[in-house]
């Protein structure tokens, strides 16, 4: 990586403010249902206690639209962060009025003080210069390990940067390791995974990935616009009629690059996207007007795994069917364990499809398990993401 990270600069005893990326999935008792994201800044801060710096930690949870609200709180996860860390975690009562100031002040060399929700402020999505500079202003160096925000252009991923010294922390270095050699060096054959809902979400991956990969395998809700696009009837699936054109064009694109574009054959359809609904399989090509396609069938999970099979490098984004209702998470769960068991590096991209290889028990079987959502499409996208391109080069 060419940024500066906290191995490359003095930081013992020095004040540092951290921004993490602790949007961290709640239940409706504040109870953290997945503390991924909070283990995941673990390596950052701990060396930050063995250089005896006084830690800022900051991040956003959630939209609360820049309003003081209680259920947006990151009061859970200064608790979590005390326990995986087995000490105290200051809470702050605001980011960056009396109370946080004050802590921020007063704290001594191996403290931790995690300021409330960056996103209780307007100013932190509008990337305020007063706004950063107040933020700033409580610490001598910037780090940024917050990959899964890196692609906002906010207040504490970017603004302090132009205030601080700013490097990035261990984490966002290992994101750009691996996701950054998958896309700029991979070990080849080289094949990428999409799926999810819309085509719309995916144009930027697609197309920057048929310049990449030897292999693009398409499954979930976003093959049936290809479908369409062919011609064929897709009964009540998920289609988006305004990308028809584009669909054509990215299966055009691949055939002038020589990749090979392969999607499903069979799909599993149901009446109703739920569980209990009726159910059968039937070819891509043949789905019936009231039915719906949920989930990609078993002659294309086999042809799938035999193609993966010779895939050094894999990239997945994005489940292949309604993997939240058990009945259409099948070829989700088995394309997973393909993974799992291939003799390659296997990434996958944030969100939904690491939340299913998680789902699956499998995500220790994986190389590398992105903690970015949007910020790691926006990566296999090819965009430079602005929390990155403020930290120091090397
Ligand atoms: C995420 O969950 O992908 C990140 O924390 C970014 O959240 P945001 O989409 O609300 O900016």
């Amino acid at each position: 990586m060419d940024k500066k990270t906290i191995k490359d600069i003095d930081l013992k005893g020095k004040k540092v403010l951290v921004r993490c990326d602790f949007n961290v999935p709640l239940d409706e008792n504040q109870n953290i249902r997945d503390n991924t994201r909070i283990v995941a800044a673990l390596p950052t801060i701990k060396y930050l206690l063995e250089n005896n710096c006084k830690i800022i930690l900051c991040s956003h949870l959630g939209r609360p639209k820049g309003e003081f609200k209680p259920e947006f709180s990151l009061k859970p996860v200064a608790k979590e962060l005390s326990r995986l860390l087995g000490k105290e975690v200051i809470m702050a009562k605001d980011v960056i009025g009396e109370d946080a100031t004050e802590k921020a002040a007063n704290l001594k060399e191996g403290e931790i003080l995690l300021l409330e929700n960056v996103r209780f402020h307007r100013e932190e999505t509008d990337n305020d210069p007063e706004f950063s500079k107040k933020l700033a202003s409580m610490a001598e160096i910037y780090v940024n390990d917050a990959f899964g925000a890196a692609h906002r252009a906010h207040s504490s991923t970017v603004g302090v940067a132009s205030y601080l010294p700013a490097v990035s922390g261990f984490l966002i270095e290992k994101e750009l390791k691996f996701l950054g050699k998958a896309l700029n060096n991979p070990e080849r054959p080289f094949m990428a995974i999409l799926g999810g809902a819309k085509v719309s979400d995916k144009i930027g991956v697609i197309d920057n990935l048929l310049e990449k990969v030897d292999a693009l395998l398409i499954g979930g809700g976003m093959a049936y616009t290809f479908f369409k696009a062919q011609g064929y009837n897709v009964g009540d699936s998920l289609c988006e009629e305004d990308k028809l054109d584009l669909a054509k064009e990215l299966m055009q694109k691949a055939k002038d690059k020589g990749v090979k574009l392969m999607l499903p054959v069979d799909t599993k359809i149901g009446k109703e996207p739920k569980a209990g609904t009726e159910t059968k399989t039937v070819a891509c090509t043949e789905i019936p007007d009231g039915w719906e396609g949920l989930d990609i069938g078993e002659k294309t999970i086999n042809m799938f795994k035999e193609e993966l099979q010779k895939a050094k490098t894999v990239v997945w984004n994005g489940p292949l069917g309604l993997f939240e209702v058990e009945e259409f998470a099948v070829g989700t769960n088995e394309i997973a364990k393909v993974l799992a068991d291939l003799d390659a590096t296997t990434i996958i991209g944030g969100g939904d499809s690491a939340a299913a290889v998680r789902k699956a028990g499998l995500q220790d079987k994986m190389t590398h398990i992105s903690t970015g959502g949007g910020a790691s499409l926006e990566f296999l996208e090819g965009k430079k993401l602005p929390g990155i391109e403020c930290l120091q080069d090397k």
